[in-house]
């Protein structure tokens, strides 16, 4: 009979990305391959505070790989972002003889995970939020899926934008980062992206902007706002006061966090997760999965945590140069 090399917890946890499955399924299958007996934990925190778990088998996984959200249901958990939550959390590890948890969710449910490591609970994080926002990772499960979501959106509101001369403004998500509004600004061909990072509140400029495109010939614009902005109805308001063009506004909000994940987002998912087993195998304590100059890697939480995050500056120009429209404002 094999033995049981031991017991690792997957949950996940904050908001749900595309992708998420994927990587639960190979936590799942990639441990059992492995001689480990896996849990899934529902509901994140709160399902690891409640013992809401259960032990998984292969075929538990089958056929959510191609499926958005997660399977597990997840949570942000009050109790939890206590300290006596976290103490309460780690007895529950020891006395149900979990060695490892494994945390699929972004920086909010990593900061969880960091804290739980002090009351002594191993644990390895994956990354999975649809804001690209991790600093000391190059990806994150479900940008992928959420950042086309957007750019078809964005799309059809160009069409019709167009079509009706105006000015539309449209709100993507990122709570405090502008990574979607930052691809979506190249990928859509946006004529200005507002992001949290850049932004210095000049929208007497942004304005100015728009009414020199409209004088010298542009039909309609698009304007990529950042959730991290936000205010998109006001500013849509003010745009048309100020302008004198017809603006709408749209948030295009919870609709950019699902859907059938993207094949990036399933590799990149399945391979992380599987990795995630690795590391647990080599003995490795308190480590966060990352993707890094074409390579998943795995980094120590602390040194992690210690990193900062910046928007790539060649990309905010780009961005910034194709949606000028040089031509208009030299006629
Ligand atoms: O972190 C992912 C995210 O979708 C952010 O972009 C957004 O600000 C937040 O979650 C929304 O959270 P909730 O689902 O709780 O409204």
């Amino acid at each position: 009979m094999i033995q049981c090399k031991g017991k690792i917890a997957v949950l996940t946890s904050g908001g749900d990305a595309p992708g998420m499955n994927a990587a639960i399924r190979a936590v799942v299958r990639t441990g059992i391959a492995k001689g480990y007996e896996v849990f899934g934990v529902k509901r994140g925190y709160n399902g690891l505070l409640n013992r809401d778990m259960k032990l998984m088998t292969f075929r538990d996984v089958s056929e959510k790989l191609q499926h958005g959200g997660t399977f597990l249901f997840t949570a942000r958990s009050a109790e939890f972002g206590e300290d006596d939550g976290k103490r309460k959390a780690a007895k529950i590890c020891e006395e149900m003889g979990i060695d490892t948890l494994v945390v699929i969710g972004g920086d909010g449910s990593f900061t969880g995970a960091k804290d739980l490591s002090k009351y002594g609970v191993n644990i390895i994080g994956i990354p999975g939020t649809i804001d690209l926002d991790i600093a000391y990772t190059e990806y994150t499960i479900g940008f992928d899926t959420a950042v086309n979501t957007a750019m078809e959106a964005i799309d059809r509101l160009r069409e019709t934008s167009n079509s009706h001369e105006r000015c539309s403004v449209v709100e993507v998500m990122g709570r405090s980062a502008g990574y979607i509004a930052l691809w979506c600004g190249i990928a859509n061909g946006a004529e200005q992206i507002i992001l949290p990072e850049e932004f210095n509140n000049d929208y007497d400029a942004l304005i100015q902007v728009i009414k020199s495109n409209r004088e010298s010939g542009m039909t309609h614009q698009i304007i990529i706002n950042a959730e991290g902005i936000g205010h998109s109805y006001g500013l849509a308001k003010r745009i048309e006061e100020a302008t004198g063009m017809e603006t709408r506004a749209t948030i295009l909000g919870h609709l950019q966090r699902g859907g059938s994940p993207t094949a990036r987002d399933r590799v990149y998912a399945s391979v992380m997760g599987s990795y995630a087993v690795d590391v647990i195998d080599q003995g490795k304590k308190n480590r966060l999965i990352g993707y890094k100059d074409g390579h998943v890697y795995d980094i120590d939480v602390e040194e992690a945590f210690a990193m900062k995050k910046n928007i790539d500056d060649y990309q905010y120009e780009v961005a910034k140069i194709l949606g000028t429209r040089c031509d208009y404002k030299n006629v």
